[in-house]
């Protein structure tokens, strides 16, 4: 059976989508499928302190996961939040780390998210495997998606040639 990859994601104004299904379309190949996967609520207004989720992505549907998502007042955003409250463990899976954020220095949320992010997911014995952010009103915004699309990219040529 192929591997599959879970793309697990939340996206307010759908930038980190964007980001998403580029490397989407730059990963097409019959070694694994690959499942955008968004985590929704029914009502995702980042100023809400509280939110139901509507759909929380099954862990156990994948190999691998990208856990995704914009940062949001310096942190993980609501939505992000709940869900992984709402995940019981995810089982020594590999799993990279992606966000996407608009000032242009990373301390000013990139990081602190990141790292908020790595901590839950290694509470819940995922084994954090990449971490990565994209300045998205950097003029380098391309040149950074394009890192982290190869980075996964890398990964994954290893991960299946030696299976
Ligand atoms: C409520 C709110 C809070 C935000 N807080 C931050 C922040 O603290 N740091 C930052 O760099 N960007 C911040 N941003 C910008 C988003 O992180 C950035 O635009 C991101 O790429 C949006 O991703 P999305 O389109 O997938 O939701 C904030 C955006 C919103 C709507």
């Amino acid at each position: 059976m192929s591997k599959r990859i879970g793309f697990i994601y939340h996206s307010y104004t759908g930038q980190t989508e964007k980001v998403l299904t580029t490397a989407e379309a730059r990963l097409k190949t019959k070694d694994y499928t690959l499942t955008l996967d968004q985590v929704r609520a029914v009502d995702a207004n980042p100023k809400v302190s509280e939110v139901t989720l509507t759909h929380a992505p099954k862990v156990d549907d994948y190999d691998l996961i990208v856990l995704a998502s914009p940062v949001h007042a310096f942190s993980v955003p609501i939505v992000m939040k709940t869900y992984l409250e709402s995940v019981s463990s995810f089982q020594g899976k590999p799993v990279m780390l992606l966000v996407t954020h608009h000032f242009p220095f990373k301390w000013l949320g990139g990081k602190q998210a990141l790292n908020a992010l790595q901590k839950k997911v290694e509470a819940l014995e995922g084994q954090v495997i990449i971490k990565h952010s994209v300045e998205w009103s950097s003029k380098h915004r391309e040149r950074e998606v394009n890192r982290w699309v190869e980075a996964l990219e890398g990964y994954l040529s290893g991960w299946v040639s030696h299976e």
